[in-house]
């Protein structure tokens, strides 16, 4: 059982990051899983472009990207991954832009615009996202949703975890950050955050236990 992580924010030791490897961690768990944690920053890759290969009848990228860059090799490992994990922070209402584009390239080769709509990614596969942010528990719960609804249609059966009102700074007196009340994000920071951590690892063991396999009818 192949599990991917991949971490779609670029600081690869604060809250994204620490989250994200707890849910790897908790996959790992499962006897038999084998697996990588990568991180699409230290990748240069596009967003879709748009040239609709993978839509091309008798085409040979069919159902597949044909953008070649260094997002190419992930793409195929994703593709072959029973379990990926996804992590990435809030920006401006929405995942980081990195995330957004890899998702682009996995996502759209996986549908098509013919009537019935069924996805053509090779397999069933389980998602677990990771989301984190300074805003409140609930502010992106339909956000969250929608994208998690998303990822179920196209990829197979997703789910989430999150950590909110995360700690940005170690020492917020050196930034431009008044709105914050530092002592409750500190307190969350060590009293809450290892909890969403174990949630993250409880969801990424989860997700490796119920690998159902299948297909697309
Ligand atoms: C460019 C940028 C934009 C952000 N936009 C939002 C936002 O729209 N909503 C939010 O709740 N937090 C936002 N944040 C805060 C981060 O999502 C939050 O601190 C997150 O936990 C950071 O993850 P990290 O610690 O892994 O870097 C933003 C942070 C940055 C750097």
């Amino acid at each position: 059982m192949k599990v991917l992580a991949i971490l779609g924010a670029g600081n690869k030791t604060r809250n994204t990051a620490t989250m994200l490897r707890s849910a790897f961690d908790g996959a790992m768990s499962v006897p038999g899983a084998e697996g990588e944690l990568l991180s699409l920053f230290d990748l240069t890759f596009k967003g879709c472009v748009g040239c609709h290969a993978c839509k091309l009848l008798d085409e040979k990228h069919f159902a597949r990207c044909a953008l070649k860059d260094d997002l190419t090799p992930v793409l195929a490992k994703a593709i072959e991954a029973d379990v990926i994990l996804i992590g990435s922070p809030m920006y401006f209402n929405d995942v980081t832009g990195a995330t957004r584009s890899f998702l682009e390239r996995l996502f759209f080769p996986a549908i098509t615009y013919n009537k019935d709509r069924t996805p053509t990614y090779p397999k069933r596969a389980r998602v677990g996202w990771v989301f984190t942010m300074n805003a409140p528990g609930d502010f992106y719960t339909e956000f969250f949703k929608g994208l998690v609804g998303s990822t179920s249609w196209i990829i197979g059966d997703a789910e989430y975890a999150i950590a909110y009102g995360t700690q940005q700074f170690e020492d917020y007196s050196k930034y431009a950050a008044t709105m914050f009340d530092v002592e409750t994000v500190k307190r969350r920071h060590l009293e809450q955050f290892p909890e969403d951590c174990k949630t993250a690892f409880e969801m990424g063991k989860r997700l490796a236990e119920t690998i159902g396999g299948g297909t697309h009818a």
